[in-house]
């Protein structure tokens, strides 16, 4: 904790100083305390200015302390908050860089608040499972309004301090000069004198307020309905219009009924498991390659979006085409992403121009040669992709990294056809590829350790998550979704119809359940898929028809008007129709299967456990680095609930020995070449 006194007016500044983002650990509570008390006896300070480093205020509690006896040892952040609203000289904060959960509660529980028009603020709380835990519920509200309140919070986005400056909020926001801005807010309230303005004697429009986190409650989507923290946040800022005492005290057991919930746990746990995503292990802990020029081939709907994610992060990007027409197609869609947004307001004019500033569309292949990483992202044809890492082959420069977006063809396949399958890897991107942050980055069996950290630090620039992944038939993601899916096709042959389906997966808390995903995909690629496999398929394995036979009726999902449902004006019929019971119930029969009802907890347990299983046997094959990857895959890229962990999370939470005996019988009624993750392949991907 750094002191410096301010020459003029008697102002002092106390400096937090627990770099490198002031998390508000024990030892640094400790520290404020002592430094407001020493400041409040020292008769030549007459006002207080606490702030922090350019690159944080705070940004909040100390995470290393979670579970620990320091997290809750006394100066507790609420004691911290408590002395300095009694002190008996003003403190204004004065803030740069975040302020963010616990560090915005300290602010907020100043006299005044000063900051820079760049520096944001949030309450992220809600997404870690979460309330505010110290006066955030209570003390927002009163500075800046139910409005906002309800943004920051159940949002838990952050916010810079300068889209707030017409707020309540803040006391002063400048573009520099924040300590003297700072010190002149604290000379003032010295010069005004006590009582100092506080939130905690504010008072809010109960009605108002009421009205409001009612409206909030309503709106509840059904995935946060399915999470209790947001009808906790509602209770703790609805006490917000009354006695702050009672309200603080609510908010409090709210938080403390928060922290033990599988929720918050899931929640951290993925938090931590994102994190970890990105680390390579030792053997690939070597320099990367510089990349400043990317190519993108093909200006389809993924070229378009991994090129618009290279020019958001400032990169020089070359597009290339097979055709002046589908290369104007490719910066059309390009352009009209960046108009929209900044039709949106959520982009400059002059950044979405410089962004595409930085693209340059080409069809001639000797413009690759000074990209430093290649994407493919053509047709899903191994003939197709070999024949363009021939060309590539042949124009890029030595060292450049040539990557392939393909979903299930085989790396080394496409590697073996260039002289240099040291530099050949997957980066697999979801689709909206501008939007999804999963990023498989897909090792081949000679790709050199320099290649794959370059890639990996690629997805970084390009703010995804990669997640290290093996060469084997659907990587990670695809291949636990087709496990999940095939469980989902065996269950409407057992009984159930799909919208049960659907609708047991959505009360777990998937985004969408399985068929309706299906058909907003297009069943048509899954149908191709299918047919190719169809010639070596063992006729004694468990196959059901149905999905073949929709596409043959020309049922190939929304795009065509119906597929598992019909649709009309683009919304979803509730129920499926007597077309596809009729499939299913021939199905059924077909197999000999006399149909039955499956509860949702049959069928939501059936397809975790589908997942369960194929996690286990991939992480068994070397696909996955560590089974936390298979989690951030899932919930990244497929719609798993991030507050239910992922699969591996999941089973970790159920006793070991009935998930031993549901995957046997799982796999048993699963047919002939279903694989089971044996007792040791779950205790090698659950311990
Ligand atoms: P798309 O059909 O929209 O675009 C492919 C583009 O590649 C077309 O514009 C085509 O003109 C161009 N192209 C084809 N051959 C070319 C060549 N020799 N040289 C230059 N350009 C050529 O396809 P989409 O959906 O963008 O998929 C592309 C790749 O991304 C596929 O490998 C696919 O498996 C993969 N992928 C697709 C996802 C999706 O959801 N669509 C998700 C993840 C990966």
């Amino acid at each position: 904790m750094k002191f410096q006194d301010h020459a003029e007016g008697g102002v002092t500044v106390i400096t937090l100083d627990n770099p490198p983002l002031n998390s508000l650990g024990h030892v640094l509570r400790s520290r404020i305390v002592a430094a407001i008390e020493v400041a409040e006896v020292d008769p030549a300070v007459r006002a207080i200015v606490l702030t922090g480093s350019p690159r944080a205020f705070s940004a909040g509690a100390d995470v290393s302390e979670f579970g620990t006896p320091r997290q809750m040892a006394e100066p507790i952040l609420r004691s911290v908050l408590e002395r300095i609203r009694i002190c008996t000289k003003p403190v204004v904060a004065a803030l740069d860089g975040v302020a963010l959960g616990g560090g915005l509660e300290l602010a907020l529980a100043c006299h005044a608040r000063v900051a820079l028009g760049q520096a944001r603020v949030g309450l992220p709380e809600i997404t870690l499972g979460l309330i505010p835990g110290s006066g955030g519920t209570q003390r927002l509200p009163r500075l800046a309004g139910i409005d906002l309140a309800l943004t920051l919070m159940q949002g838990g986005a952050p916010m810079a301090a300068a889209q707030l400056a017409s707020t309540s909020l803040f006391d002063r926001v400048v573009d520099d000069g924040l300590i003297e801005a700072a010190a002149d807010v604290a000379r003032q309230l010295a010069d005004a004198g006590a009582p100092w303005p506080h939130a905690d004697r504010l008072n809010l429009d109960a009605e108002y307020v009421a009205t409001k986190v009612s409206l909030a409650r309503q709106r509840l989507n059904a995935r946060q309905r399915l999470q209790p923290a947001y009808g906790a946040l509602l209770d703790a800022i609805g006490a917000s219009a009354g006695p702050i005492d009672a309200g603080l005290a609510l908010e409090r057991a709210r938080f403390l009924g928060l922290i033990g919930t599988t929720e918050a746990q899931a929640l951290r746990y993925q938090f931590k498991a994102e994190r970890d995503s990105h680390r390579l292990p030792d053997t690939l802990q070597v320099e990367p390659r510089k990349v400043a020029t990317v190519a993108v081939i093909g200006a389809g709907t993924m070229g378009a979006g991994i090129a618009i994610c290279a020019l958001d992060a400032t990169l020089d990007v070359i597009l290339l085409e097979q055709d002046e027409t589908a290369l104007a197609r490719g910066r059309q869609r390009i352009a009209d992403h960046y108009a929209g947004r900044v039709a949106a307001g959520k982009l400059g004019a002059a950044v979405a121009d410089a962004a595409q500033a930085r693209l340059t569309g080409t069809c001639d292949w000797q413009a690759l040669a000074r990209a430093d990483v290649v994407i493919e992202a053509v047709f899903e044809e191994l003939s197709v992709k070999q024949d363009v890492f021939r060309r590539l082959d042949a124009v890029a420069r030595p060292g450049a990294v040539l990557a392939t977006n393909t979903s299930y063809l085989d790396i080394d396949a496409i590697a073996a056809v260039t002289s240099r399958p040291q530099d050949v890897l997957g980066l697999h991107f979801f689709s909206p590829a501008q939007v999804m942050k999963l990023l498989e980055v897909i090792r081949g069996a000679h790709t050199s350790p320099d290649a794959m950290a370059t890639a990996m630090t690629l997805g970084r620039t390009l703010r995804k998550v990669p997640v290290l992944c093996g060469n084997a038939f659907g990587f990670i993601g695809n291949r636990i979704y087709n496990a999940y899916r095939r469980q989902c096709e065996f269950m409407l042959e057992d009984g159930a119809w799909p919208e049960e389906v659907d609708q047991a997966l959505t009360d777990f808390g998937f985004a969408m359940g399985p068929f309706a995903v299906a058909d907003l995909s297009g069943l048509d690629i899954a149908w191709r898929m299918r047919r190719a496999q169809a010639a070596t398929r063992d006729p004694r394995e468990r196959h059901v028809p149905v999905l073949e036979q929709l596409c043959e009726q020309g049922r190939l999902g929304q795009k065509s008007g119906a597929g598992y449902y019909r649709y009309a004006d683009g919304k979803r019929a509730q129920t499926t129709d007597d077309t596809v019971h009729d499939l299913i119930v021939q199905a059924s029969a077909a197999r000999g299967i006399q149909r039955r009802t499956l509860a949702p907890q049959e069928i939501q347990r059936r397809a975790l456990l589908a997942m369960v299983n194929e996690a286990a046997c991939l992480y068994a094959d070397g696909v996955a680095t560590r089974p936390s990857d298979i989690d951030v895959v899932l919930v990244q890229g497929y719609g798993f609930p991030r507050w239910q962990g992922g699969p591996v999370f999941w089973a970790r939470q159920q006793d070991r020995e009935r998930l031993g005996a549901d995957l046997r019988c799982l796999v048993e009624a699963g047919g002939h070449g279903m694989r089971l993750a044996d007792d040791t392949m779950l205790a090698r991907l659950l311990d």
